[in-house]
């Protein structure tokens, strides 16, 4: 049997150890059935804030990284310097290779996302998609902060899914907590997230394609807004 299958035949048995735990508790049991092959991806956004802090705190062997496009918001690279010091630790940084960003903006310009859904999804590719990629060789456990709530397509996803793109298996700790919740959780345990948060953002990616929602609107509404809703994924959680 090679690595994928014999991690696929192991999906059941980890499903129904996993149910019923907290995401705490989940992510030290996957911890350690996977210690060194199991990673957690963070947008640093307020989903993927308690899930580093639940990593961070209980000290589990779960590297932790974000992907830098070089579009960020100044609030989330605030943010990240500002979670290290409070836990402690370092979160890992992936850049897109410069070549790929320098050749993207010397031929489309700088704002090349807004022409047209294949410009929008090559700049996703070269600032995220392909970073992710190395991020994830020899990962064996793809930890995400998504949630179910969050769009159409991920309510269908479990608690642990078979990633086709990446022969991982992908944990979903949050997929059911509502954003109620996870507000509640950070208060409660003082986790530093981002003030962008309070003014109306709720998903929040890079600077140019994020904008705050008003109340009652789609969560995703604030994201590549520009585009039809079908088509709002940057390729990241491709099934
Ligand atoms: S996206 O596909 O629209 O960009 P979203 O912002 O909803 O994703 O975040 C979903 C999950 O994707 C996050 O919880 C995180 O695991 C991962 N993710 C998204 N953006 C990044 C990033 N810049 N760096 C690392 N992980 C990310
Ligand atoms: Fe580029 Fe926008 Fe995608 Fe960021 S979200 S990588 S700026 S298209």
């Amino acid at each position: 049997m090679d690595l994928s299958q014999e991690l696929l035949s192991r999906l059941d048995s980890l499903r129904k150890e996993l149910a019923g735990l907290s995401a705490a508790e989940g992510l030290r049991r996957l911890s350690q059935a996977f210690e060194g092959s199991i990673a957690f991806s963070s947008s640093l956004g307020i989903e993927d804030q308690l899930l580093t802090h639940h990593i961070f705190e209980q000290d589990l062997p779960i590297r932790v990284f974000t992907l830098d496009t070089g579009r960020l918001f100044n609030e989330s690279y605030t943010l990240l310097h500002k979670t290290n010091n409070h836990y402690g630790k370092k979160i890992e940084v992936y850049f897109p290779k410069h070549e790929a960003v320098e050749q993207l903006v010397n031929e489309k310009g700088p704002m090349s996302f807004y022409n047209s859904i294949d410009d929008r999804k090559q700049c996703c590719y070269i600032r995220k998609v392909e970073p992710l990629n190395r991020a994830l060789q020899g990962v064996q456990v793809w930890v995400t902060g998504i949630r179910a709530e969050q769009s159409g397509a991920r309510q269908e996803l479990q608690l642990l899914e078979w990633d086709e793109a990446h022969q991982l298996i992908k944990y979903n700790p949050l997929l059911d907590y509502t954003l109620e919740q996870v507000k509640a959780e950070v208060k409660t345990l003082h986790i530093p997230y981002n003030p962008l948060h309070d003014k109306g953002f709720v998903s929040i990616g890079c600077a140019p394609c994020t904008r705050a929602i008003a109340e009652g609107e789609d969560f995703r509404a604030g994201r590549w807004w520009w585009e039809d809703n079908s088509k709002k994924e940057c390729g990241l959680h491709a099934r």
